[in-house]
C-alpha cells in the first residue's frame, strides 16, 4: 500500500515537472514572435518609408503603385506616439479624391499641391497593417482613350524596417 500512494506522489510530482518545463519551453518559444512583432515606438522625427500599394484584396502590385502614378518612398512623421503618413501621387489633376479608412469610416486625407503632384496626409495606427484608400480617379477621355471615371479602393501597406 505504502508503495503505491509513493508511487502516485512520484508521478504527479514528475507530471508537475514536466508540465513546467513544457510551459517553460512555450514561452521561450514565443518570445522572439512576440518581440519582432511589437515593434518599438519610434522615436519623434520625420522619416522615409517604402510601401506597396495593392489591388484590392490580393497581393498584387495595383496599377497605381507604378512610377507612373506613386513617388516613392513616402515620408513617415511620428510625434510623441502618433504616426501619420505623406504618399504622393503624380497627374494632380487627375486625384479628384483620396480616402483612407480610419476606424471604419472613409476620411478625406489632408492634401497639399507640388508641381504636378498632390501629397496627401493621413494617420496610420499601426504601420504593420494595410490600410484601405479610396481614390476617385478622373484621366480626360483624350488622354485615357475612352472616359475614365473610376473610384478604387486599394491597400496601402509601409515597411516599418525600411525607415
Ligand atoms: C491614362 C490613364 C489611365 C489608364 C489608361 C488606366 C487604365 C486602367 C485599366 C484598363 C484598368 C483595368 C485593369 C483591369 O481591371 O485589369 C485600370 C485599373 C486601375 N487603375 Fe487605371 N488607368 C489610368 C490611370 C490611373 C490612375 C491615374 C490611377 C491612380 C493613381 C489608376 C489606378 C487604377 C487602379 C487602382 C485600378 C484597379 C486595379 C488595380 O488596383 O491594379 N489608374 N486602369
Amino acid at each position: 500500500m505504502n508503495m503505491m500512494i509513493n508511487t502516485v506522489e512520484k508521478f504527479s510530482f514528475k507530471k508537475v515537472v514536466m508540465m513546467l518545463m513544457m510551459a517553460a519551453l512555450v514561452f521561450a518559444g514565443l518570445s522572439p514572435f512576440s518581440a519582432k512583432s511589437a515593434h518599438a515606438a519610434i522615436p519623434n522625427g520625420t522619416y522615409s518609408i517604402d510601401y506597396v500599394v495593392y489591388a484590392d484584396g490580393t497581393t498584387n502590385a495595383s496599377y497605381m503603385d507604378s512610377s507612373e502614378y506613386s513617388v516613392k518612398p513616402a515620408t513617415l512623421v511620428v510625434t510623441n506616439g502618433v504616426a501619420k503618413v505623406k504618399v504622393t501621387l503624380k497627374h494632380k489633376d487627375w486625384i479628384k479624391s483620396f480616402k483612407t479608412q480610419q476606424n471604419g469610416t472613409y476620411v478625406e486625407a489632408t492634401t497639399t499641391t507640388s508641381g504636378d503632384t498632390k501629397t496627401f496626409e493621413f494617420p496610420v495606427s499601426n504601420l504593420s497593417a494595410k490600410v484601405n484608400a479610396q481614390i476617385h480617379v478622373v484621366v480626360p477621355a483624350e488622354i485615357a482613350g475612352v472616359p475614365y471615371d473610376h473610384t478604387y479602393t486599394v491597400q496601402y501597406l509601409f515597411d516599418e524596417d525600411s525607415i
